[in-house]
């Protein structure tokens, strides 16, 4: 894939937006570190961004809406959430949120949670780019897996060229580092990741925040699961892969990238069956295949 670089305009955040509403993931600026931003309701094109990152497995990424009023469609906001975000939004906070019942965010954006970390940046570039797609933009940092976060176009060009379609090339970020975490899923404040905003149990932000703080980050189905099954047992909800049809597929085809979408609803589904044990097909492992497997494997083990 031929990667362009283009400097920060409409016409680049045009070209932006078609190819985000064409399911492609493409990088872009925010005031923290540069974002590969792709259309958080669709599944293939969440799938897309860790392919493109080749990250080896699935972690919840951040989820970028233009406005206050668009992040309460998708979060349940307590008072001291609501307090937060009026102080710091736009800005370098993300608020991890409960998800509202009948979201339209695809389930890989948010690793099959019932949380959202939901973000408004005030960057003109990524603001810009949510306004022409009318799309929240799910948007991990735009490095390859294990790399260091990208501050500027050349950065995000040397670590993901030939793997996404566009930069948009806005200059330097003014924070460089990665937004401060914050969760408000239970009733207080607990900070997740230290960031540009400083807020710690001593600041005068930080009323009633404690720090730093563990979410359960992964989504764990209830039932036992068994991998690199050929056939189901009689007691048995079978997720197929490619030859192995099941009762439902993550890819008829063998597509991975079409498989990762599907991950998480067909567990969720599988769950939700009468049957009172799980069978996965087995899934190969390159590419997000990686990540597939090593998801199922957590899957597999979580529950005791
Ligand atoms: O500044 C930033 O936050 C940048 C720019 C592009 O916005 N984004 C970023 O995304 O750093 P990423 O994917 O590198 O980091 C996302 C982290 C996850 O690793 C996870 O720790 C946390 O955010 N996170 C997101 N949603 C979560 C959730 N529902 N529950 C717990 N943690 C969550
Ligand atoms: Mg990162």
């Amino acid at each position: 894939m031929n990667t362009r670089l283009l400097p920060f305009g409409d016409a680049a955040i045009a070209e932006a937006a078609r190819l985000v509403l064409a399911g492609q993931p493409v990088a872009v600026a925010t005031e923290t570190v540069y974002g590969l931003a792709a259309d958080a309701t669709n599944p293939a094109a969440v799938a897309r961004i860790y392919e493109a990152k080749g990250r080896p497995s699935f972690n919840p990424l951040i989820v970028h809406v233009p406005s206050l009023a668009a992040a309460q469609q998708l979060g349940e906001f307590d008072e001291q959430a609501a307090q937060l975000a009026s102080e710091h939004w736009p800005g370098p906070l993300t608020l991890v949120l409960p998800l509202r019942p009948n979201s339209p965010i695809a389930s890989l954006a948010i690793a099959g949670l019932s949380t959202i970390g939901l973000r408004v940046p005030a960057h003109p570039a990524m603001q810009a780019l949510l306004r022409a797609v009318e799309k929240p933009l799910a948007a991990p940092s735009a490095n390859a897996s294990g790399a260091i976060s990208p501050t500027r176009a050349e950065h995000v060009l040397k670590s993901l060229g030939g793997r996404i379609p566009l930069i948009v090339d806005s200059g330097p970020t003014e924070r460089g580092i990665e937004s401060t975490i914050v969760a408000a899923t239970g009733g207080g404040l607990r900070l997740l990741r230290p960031g540009p905003l400083q807020i710690d149990s001593e600041s005068r932000l930080g009323t009633g925040i404690e720090s730093p703080g563990q979410l359960a980050s992964h989504y764990a189905p209830s039932k036992p699961l068994r991998l690199n099954a050929a056939a189901a047992e009689t007691d048995e909800y079978l997720i197929g892969f490619g030859a192995v049809a099941g009762d439902q597929s993550l890819s008829p085809t063998g597509d991975l990238v079409e498989a990762a979408a599907n991950l998480f609803d067909l567990l969720h589904q599988a769950d939700a069956s009468p049957m009172p044990r799980i069978a996965v097909a087995p899934v190969p492992a390159q590419g997000i295949g990686a990540a597939i497997n090593d998801r199922l494997r957590r899957a597999a083990s979580m529950r005791g």
